[in-house]
């Protein structure tokens, strides 16, 4: 079988090293091996909050990171919801094909509601994963690469498209999750990686902003560096330079000896603006007038697609 692929991401703020090599490393890797869709989940954003004003803002955000980190969009269709009816349309036969009581099962869902800011939760917030069906199943998407919080949202697609099959006709592939590596990286301060936590190093920040940010990172008062699980913060540190450098971290741990954490600090914030270089540089390439004509280019593509599949789809229906 012709294997597709399909991920994507709610536009919510600026990507930082834990997206990178926790999934955007894989993208780069998987766009030379598959045909590969990569959504802009904007009509995502709005199951647990109101539309931000700065939506476009945050889309453009996302798409300079895409192409920093080297999504080529001639090889990927970057696209988003709310440029796609067709795709939007699915949602309605595929909600007659799943109960309410599936739909309060989803564990994922449970979470989002118990950590929900917002005072009712909204029916978009217990549909949306159908809705993700319809964006794997649109380009009949069979490898969707995500991480395991997203492994109830694929299992109801899978669900979808069996039942959809059996109801109507075979017109949809039964697609898998690939689950990446569990992220290895941690925040600064040695909690979750996390915009929000003020801890995360963004893909977009200057030399300066990074050389900050890691001189207020967590350590502990021991000169000898070593990589060790009871000094998590000093681990860390070692594991950022470690997958920056491509070397073990144990290796940099004996270079650094008993340099202390300003050493383990210098050589890390080298490290990490190496590593980013090229990519701050390859984000300096891209004008907006670039992003907004790569978006609207991958939407068309992506309409194309979903015009044909709601064809087929009201075709199999009878309509
Ligand atoms: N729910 C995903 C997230 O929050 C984003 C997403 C939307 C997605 N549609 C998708 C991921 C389809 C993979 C496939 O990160």
């Amino acid at each position: 079988m012709n294997d597709v692929v399909l991920t994507g991401d709610r536009p919510t703020g600026r990507l930082h090293l834990g997206h990178y090599f926790g999934s955007l490393a894989n993208r780069v890797k998987l766009q030379h091996e598959y045909p590969m869709y990569v959504l802009i989940a904007d009509y995502q954003v709005i199951t647990d909050r109101d539309l931000p004003g700065q939506i476009q803002r945050n889309i453009t955000d996302l798409l300079l990171d895409y192409l920093a980190v080297g999504l080529d969009p001639a090889k990927v269709t970057i696209f988003q919801h709310s440029a796609i009816p067709e795709l939007n349309q699915l949602l309605l036969p595929f909600l007659s094909l799943v109960s309410v009581a599936e739909l309060r099962r989803n564990p994922t869902v449970k979470d989002e509601i118990a950590h929900s800011s917002q005072q009712a939760v909204s029916g978009l917030m217990f549909t949306y994963p159908v809705h993700q069906a319809a964006d794997i199943l649109f380009c009949k998407g069979t490898l969707v690469p995500v991480g395991k919080d997203q492994l109830p949202h694929v299992e109801v697609t899978r669900l979808v498209a069996r039942r959809f099959n059996e109801r109507y006709a075979e017109v949809f592939p039964i697609p898998e999750a690939m689950l990446g590596e569990q992220p290895l990286l941690k925040g600064l301060d040695g909690g979750k990686m996390s915009k929000s936590r003020g801890n995360a190093i963004e893909l977009a920040a200057t030399e300066d902003e990074t050389a900050a940010l890691i001189r207020k990172a967590r350590t502990d008062a021991m000169r000898l560096i070593t990589y060790e699980t009871h000094r998590p913060e000093v681990a860390n540190l070692l594991t950022l330079a470690s997958l920056c450098l491509d070397r073990p971290p144990q290796d940099i741990a004996d270079e650094i000896g008993d340099g202390g954490a300003a050493a383990l600090k210098r050589l890390v914030t080298e490290a990490v603006n190496e590593f980013l270089r090229p990519i701050r540089q390859r984000r300096g390439e891209h004008t907006e007038a670039d992003v907004r004509q790569i978006l609207a280019a991958g939407n068309e593509r992506a309409r194309e697609r979903a015009i044909r599949t709601l064809d087929e789809v009201r075709e199999a229906m009878g309509f």
